[in-house]
């Protein structure tokens, strides 16, 4: 469907839908599969910066004799590393829609070197999953902002291809960083990630994960900065993540103004196939509304286009509380 097509990072998408980063990409056979369903691009699962760092370390120490343990989880971690460089490899072979693979990291320095392996083994793009959870008291909130500058740059004089930074939502100025991250280079944002929240079990008093699929509901954290980082003059782009479990949830935040749309959890509810019916949905509801693109709607309802543009600004809103009074 050409009218699908979008632009992100400079590559064209035959879709806005991207398969996000998860289990559901951790396989050739599930790319393939998210392929065929009209998929625009694939994320793959993250690799972890604990992965790469034993994966460099086990390659760069030849002439020592080291322990056995040590010897072994040097082995079962690196062949994981070159598991995955051999699939982005296979996966670029095999596919014809954009591979982006994507690193799970939570300091700025040590792995980045080996964001080269991944830039030549055929990725489009490399996606970083980065979230430095500000747990020392004694840190200052520009403490912990300096971390992801130093990353960007690190990043930055190892690669060319775009670098993408999928964030959490809770920085104090979240459009300041996003034009920190454009000034260094960075190419896109994914808006947001979702990270694992505990909960407490009361019956047996331990400790759980709180929910791992996704509401739609969840939207709410999202849509109002999509809608603002969107209306700023920085071109960085925007892929919106979290809660999009229909056709219509993607339109919702293409018109707030994201280049692409990330799914998950509803694959893991409806299966990989579930694709094709939101692609309909975002083409039924086009041919409806007559729009001809995707670009001809995308940010219609962001701040800058909206005719009330404080509705995004509003964070107490007596007339909304009013009515549950
Ligand atoms: C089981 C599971 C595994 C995930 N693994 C990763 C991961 O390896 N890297 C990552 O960046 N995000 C990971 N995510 C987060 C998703 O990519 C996505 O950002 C999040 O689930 C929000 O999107 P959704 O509302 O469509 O589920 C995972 C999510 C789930 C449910």
């Amino acid at each position: 469907m050409e009218k699908l097509s979008t632009k992100y990072l400079g590559l064209t998408l035959r879709s806005p839908l991207i398969v996000s980063s998860s289990r559901l990409t951790s396989t050739l056979g599930h790319l393939r599969e998210a392929e065929d369903n009209g998929a625009g691009a694939v994320v793959l699962k993250s690799l972890f910066e604990e992965q790469i760092n034993y994966y460099v370390h086990a390659i760069s120490s030849t002439s020592g004799y080291p322990e056995a343990d040590d010897y072994i989880s040097n082995y079962v971690h690196s062949n994981s590393v070159y598991n995955y460089l051999e699939m982005i490899r296979q996966a670029k072979k095999d596919l014809s829609i954009p591979v982006i693979p994507s690193v799970n990291c939570y300091t700025a320095k040590g792995w980045t070197d080996f964001a080269r392996n991944i830039a030549e083994a055929g990725a489009d793009a490399l996606e970083i999953n980065v979230f430095f959870l500000p747990v020392d008291r004694k840190k200052t909130p520009e403490e912990s902002e300096k971390l992801y500058f130093e990353l960007i740059e690190n990043i930055k004089k190892t690669i060319k291809i775009p670098v993408v930074l999928k964030i959490g939502f809770r920085f104090t100025n979240i459009l300041y960083m996003l034009d920190q991250f454009y000034n260094r280079g960075v190419n896109g944002v994914v808006m947001f990630n979702r990270f694992y929240e505990p909960d407490i079990d009361v019956d047996k008093l331990e400790i759980i994960p709180a929910t791992v699929l996704s509401h739609e509901i969840e939207r709410r954290y999202v849509l109002r900065w999509v809608a603002m980082a969107s209306a700023q003059k920085i071109r960085i782009d925007i892929s919106a993540s979290t809660g999009v479990h229909s056709g219509q949830d993607a339109v919702r935040y293409i018109l707030a103004g994201a280049n692409s749309v990330q799914v998950c959890s509803v694959l893991y509810n409806k299966g990989i196939s579930y694709l094709k019916n939101m692609n309909q949905q975002i083409a039924g509801w086009m041919d409806e509304k007559g729009f001809g693109s995707i670009d001809e709607f995308r940010g219609k309802l962001n701040y800058a286009n909206y005719h009330n543009p404080d509705v995004f600004e509003r964070t107490q809103f007596m007339k909304y509380f009013s009515s549950y009074e």
